[in-house]
């Protein structure tokens, strides 16, 4: 099951989803469901750190590199899924967190599906 990348694409898909839920129960002013989402969502930050961590270790000697620059636009995806919604929630400006989120993430999709294990469709 860790094995493959099945698990890590389930919770990071769940992560974003749960990321946007979140952002409109904050802005539709349900602060409680917010909270409750936004508290389920770093369950999943540790579920996706988790599957990832664990694919990382297993493969990451096919290219240190590769994989070292994989880990850690994971873990800036997560900071700015973070970023946003604490910034959100005090009301202070987070366009630029959006800009750099959006940036993030593609090249987080790219290098997870150019990387040998799993999809490969982008190499
Ligand atoms: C929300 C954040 C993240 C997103 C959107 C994401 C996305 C992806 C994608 C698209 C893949 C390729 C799956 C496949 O080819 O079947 C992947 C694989 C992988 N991810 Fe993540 N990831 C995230 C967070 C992380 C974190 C935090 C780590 C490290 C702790 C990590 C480590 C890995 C590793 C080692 C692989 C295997 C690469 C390969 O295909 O050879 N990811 N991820």
């Amino acid at each position: 099951m860790l094995d493959n990348t099945h698990l890590h694409i389930t919770t990071w898909v769940l992560g974003i989803v749960l990321f946007f839920i979140a952002l409109a129960l904050m802005k539709g002013a349900n602060a409680k469901g917010a909270k409750i989402v936004h508290m389920i969502l770093r369950l999943m930050y540790v579920l996706i750190i988790f599957t990832g961590g664990w694919l990382f270790f297993q493969f990451s000697s096919i290219d240190a590199a590769l994989y070292g620059v994989k880990f850690l636009l994971g873990i800036l995806v997560i900071g700015f899924m973070e970023m946003i919604l604490v910034r959100t929630k005090k009301q202070k400006s987070v366009k630029v967190m959006w800009i750099l989120f959006v940036i993030v993430l593609l090249a987080t999709l790219y290098f997870g599906f150019s990387l040998p294990i799993g999809f490969d469709f982008l190499r």
